[in-house]
């Protein structure tokens, strides 16, 4: 018998056979799952993983790569991004958190002379909303001025931020909550007005529109996070965005260990005077690579996770209609229930791309926050507070040097009464209408329908 000789694929061939299989692989592992029957048990997930087989194929065909670090997939992830939001460079990072860290740190660098971030120096910010949007301030050893925020819109009371404002105010770091717009126009004027520096924590709000233009690109700098529940994933992952030079290479050399020299990685020599000057009290040619001009950190993402982020961006403006579409599927079912509830107002003029749809129980509902989410959970729909709720009042805060303007009294009402539905694109209209029925029985068996 003649035996049949076995081609040998090369490694071109393997790496599209891998990823043919690897396509098949989800379709056979995440494809297709049922919908539940009517009447059936559902589990309604606040947030989660949107992704197909171009995320997984991305993943795989970077693995064979075995780059490893930053490199081809990172740079088409970060050129999608940048065409995207609107904004001339951008840094991929490990997280959102990373990505708020290096933002305000680079406010801190020798670069901007005078108007650098010192120690003392006041940021305002809001304490209804997330820890480390207000981290790093405290981290860099600045002071969080933390004001009031408006109920229903969940963003900061400018008239109480105009208030906060002395001599030591530096700059105002915020989210635009749960994807709403802070005042934008507002904020802007009262940074001109004073010389102060804007962060924009728009980790809520990749593809949110304020007047026309996108959020992120009307602060100084801004962060976006990609954690899975965020409007893109790439599992752990973030990007440090912004429009000045100056802030970039302060932003990079931050993240890339505090170096001077700004070559990508297994690059050589970019500036072209990698062996001929002189730095701090170095030899003159002292190799530029090995030159640290900050005090920084390595916080760069891998190459794997920018790939399925470059698979995610493909899908982002289908997902920001998909967040929009449930925001709205909410406000129907909700409208009839204003006397229980007060329900989310978009800041005016802007087009939020909802992370969530937040919801506060009224002081008079006849029900607490609590009794009203716990039931929700034994019925299968996740809710959230609004994290932190009011976070000077969070065993971490307590001893942090800190100052608070006014009384916090919408922020306490948050922490009481707040929590937040998923707008996320996985999210079916069978279970927003579950959820809904879900709701109607809770108040029922309260009497109260
Ligand atoms: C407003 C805000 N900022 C920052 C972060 C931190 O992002 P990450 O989880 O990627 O560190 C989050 C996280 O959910 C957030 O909601």
């Amino acid at each position: 018998m003649w035996k049949m000789a076995k081609k040998v694929l090369n490694a071109d061939e393997l790496r599209q056979e891998i990823k043919r299989l690897t396509a098949e692989y989800y379709k056979a592992q995440f494809g297709n799952r049922p919908e539940p029957e009517a009447g059936q048990k559902q589990e309604v997930r606040y947030a989660g993983r949107v992704f197909d087989q171009h995320e997984i194929v991305n993943l795989v065909d970077s693995s064979l790569d075995f780059w490893l670090t930053e490199g081809r997939y990172a740079k088409e992830f970060t050129d999608k991004f940048k065409a995207y939001v609107g904004l001339n460079h951008a840094f991929a990072v490990n997280s959102g958190s990373s990505a708020n860290l290096l933002a305000l740190t680079a406010l801190t660098s020798h670069l901007f002379g005078s108007k650098r971030l010192k120690k003392g120096s006041e940021v305002i910010t809001v304490a209804a909303g997330f820890p480390t949007t207000v981290n790093p301030i405290i981290q860099n050893g600045l002071i969080p001025v933390f004001v009031d925020v408006e109920p229903g819109n969940y963003n900061m009371l400018i008239e109480q931020a105009r208030r906060a404002i002395t001599t030591e105010t530096r700059a105002i770091m915020l989210a635009h909550t749960l994807g709403n717009p802070f005042c934008l126009d507002e904020v802007m004027k009262l940074a001109e007005e004073y010389d102060l520096w804007v962060i924009e924590d728009c980790c809520d709000a990749l593809g949110s529109i304020y007047k026309g233009r996108k959020t992120g690109t009307f602060g100084h700098v801004s962060t976006f996070s990609f954690y899975p529940a965020h409007h893109i994933t790439t599992g752990e992952g973030g990007m440090v965005c912004t429009n000045d030079p100056l802030i970039a290479k302060a932003v990079r050399s931050f993240r890339d260990w505090g170096r001077d020299c700004s070559c990508e990685g297994g690059q050589n020599n970019r500036c072209g005077c990698r062996y001929t000057k002189q730095y701090g009290e170095l030899p003159l040619g002292y190799d530029h690579k090995y030159v640290y001009s900050h005090i920084g950190y390595n916080l760069k993402m891998t190459d794997m996770q920018a790939a399925i982020g470059s698979a995610q961006m493909d899908k982002l403006p289908d997902f920001v209609e998909k967040r929009k579409a449930h925001f709205r599927a909410w406000e129907k079912g909700f409208k009839p229930l204003e006397k229980f509830f007060i329900l989310p107002v978009a800041e005016p003029g802007s087009d939020p791309a909802w992370f969530a749809y937040p919801v506060t129980v009224r002081e008079n509902a006849g029900f607490t926050r609590t009794e009203f989410t716990d039931y929700l959970s034994r019925m299968g729909v996740e809710t959230r507070n609004l994290f932190a709720g009011n976070m000077v009042k969070q065993p971490a805060y307590l001893q942090v040097e800190k100052r608070i303007v006014g009384n916090l009294e919408n922020t306490d009402a948050i922490m009481e009464r707040t929590f937040f539905l998923g707008t996320y694109p996985g999210l079916t209209d069978g279970q927003i209408e579950y959820s809904l029925n879900q709701i109607h029985a809770f108040l029922k068996s309260k009497g109260l329908e």
